[in-house]
């Protein structure tokens, strides 16, 4: 016997319930619950003899089959590096990748240069929901795109896509987006939870039985009955996200998730006219204005991924006109700035009392990095002394509540970047025979290095440099 039940999923927060209600107890919000149906007929799956197979039939190997399978190497080389690279050195046949990302943020844009650039080497597909075909000749010709070697096509019919595409050898399919998406039989509007999840899970065992890598676009949405891309993270093999806002002119395509490569990777474009570029040197984009000699800014060396990047971290003091005087960042975490405030209050005797605190990262990237803490209290430091820091200089280090200054990882990298961008000193933690690097002494002959043990030294090299 078939045994059918219905689960109901609020689609602002997921939670579930039994039975349907008209406004979700935990997040407040009206009509946001949806039925979702839960075939649950696996027992009697068993009692049907007909129509089963053995798992040597559909192609159960052992795992010393799968070591030998050199197919496992090959990717797509889109030679879009910085997109190559966020995928782990390129898109894995039969894998999904699902594409997040606010609705004008360029997912098309991107997806459409992607597929020029690999379509000459494989057969691709791009279908779109959103978009007519004649739009997306027009957005090609605008992108100087003009020998897309790829099938476009214009439908939201997930069963004509799928009939039509199915033992056609297809490499890359791309999906614009997943919430246009219309799968017969399912019995609710398309963007719907149920639509979005029945739709993703066809196309991936599409995907896996033709050996046919997709990309899913999914918008990020924040407000009614459209399921964002949160829903599929689970059912995908990767997750990017292409993040960046109307008031920047760069993104910044991140891998949240990925089964064929290391997660936190970041790759950097800027928009044009003509499309996005890709940025290969991202110290250069986000230092372009670097300034010496003003008080408050400091140059951090970071990772991306892989990847130092130098950034300016800008502080600025001013006094205050409120009861409870400002505190307000933007790209680092408000809570790191109190506690480093607090230090350095405590023990330092820095008086942010009656004084409104700004920090800011120029270019407008988001950093999440601890060993950013250094520069944030020399940035804090220079401004509220008014004393700009030693030219030339960056700071790398995470700071304890007692004032130390600790290891952070990757310091070669880092130091490496600064070298290559042409600074002269670098503060860092203090080397112990624990965190000795194997090329001190290379990088001792190069750049000065200046250790430091704590806060008071830094206050130190800071009120000496004047
Ligand atoms: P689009 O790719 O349509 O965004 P999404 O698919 O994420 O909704 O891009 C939005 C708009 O921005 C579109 O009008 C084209 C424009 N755009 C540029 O002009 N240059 C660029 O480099 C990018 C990425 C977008
Ligand atoms: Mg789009």
């Amino acid at each position: 016997m078939k045994k059918v039940t219905s689960q109901y999923i609020c689609n602002e927060c997921k939670t579930i319930y039994s039975k349907w209600i008209g406004k979700c107890d935990k997040c407040n919000n009206w009509n946001t619950i949806t039925e979702v149906v839960n075939d649950t007929s696996s027992f009697s799956i068993l009692n049907n003899k007909k129509n089963l197979n053995t798992l040597s039939a559909t192609n159960a190997l052992s795992f010393t089959d799968f070591q030998s399978k050199e197919e496992d190497l090959t990717r797509y080389i889109s030679n879009l590096k910085e997109f190559d690279r966020v995928c782990g050195g390129g898109i894995v046949p039969g894998s999904v990748i699902l594409l997040g990302g606010d609705p004008g943020v360029g997912k098309s844009t991107l997806l459409l240069q992607l597929i020029a650039n690999l379509s000459n080497n494989y057969k691709c597909t791009y279908i779109s929901g959103e978009e007519s075909t004649n739009q997306l000749k027009r957005r090609a010709k605008r992108l100087n795109l003009f020998n897309i070697n790829a099938d476009l096509a214009a439908t939201s019919s997930l069963k004509d896509i799928l009939y039509t595409l199915n033992n056609k050898n297809i490499d890359l399919l791309i999906i614009d987006s997943i919430q246009t998406m219309y799968l017969e039989g399912i019995d609710s509007l398309p963007g719907s939870i149920t639509q979005v999840r029945g739709s993703a899970s066809e196309i991936i065992n599409f995907c896996k039985s033709n050996n046919t890598a997709a990309i899913l676009v999914g918008h990020v949405t924040r407000e009614g009955q459209i399921a964002g891309p949160k829903v599929l993270e689970h059912m995908v093999d990767a997750v990017l996200h292409f993040e960046g806002d109307n008031t920047k002119n760069f993104r910044i395509l991140r891998s949240i998730k990925n089964r064929f490569g290391s997660c936190d990777e970041i790759g950097i474009f800027q928009m044009s006219e003509d499309g996005l570029i890709e940025i290969e040197n991202p110290s250069s984009l986000f230092l372009n204005d670097y300034k010496h000699n003003i008080s408050g800014t400091a140059v951090f060396a970071g990772m991306e991924g892989s990847r130092a990047v130098l950034v300016e971290v800008q502080s600025l003091i001013a006094p205050s006109s409120f009861s409870s005087p400002r505190r307000s960042v933007v790209g680092v975490d408000l809570n790191r700035l109190y506690m480093l405030m607090a230090l350095l209050e405590t023990r330092y005797k820095v008086p942010f009392n009656y004084k409104d605190v700004y920090v800011n990262i120029a270019g407008g990237i988001k950093i999440s990095d601890p060993a950013v803490d250094l520069a944030v209290c020399a940035s804090l430091i220079s401004a509220i002394k008014d004393i700009a820091l030693p030219e030339n200089s960056t700071f790398i280090g995470e700071v304890s509540l007692s004032g130390q200054i600790r290891n952070v990882f990757n310091l070669d990298k880092r130091i490496n970047e600064c070298l290559r961008l042409g600074f002269k000193n670098v503060f860092i933690p203090k080397v112990t025979s624990k965190n000795r690097l194997s090329n001190l002494d290379k990088f001792k002959s190069s750049i000065n290095l200046v250790e430091l043990d704590n806060i008071y030294q830094l206050i130190r090299v800071i009120t000496n440099a004047n």
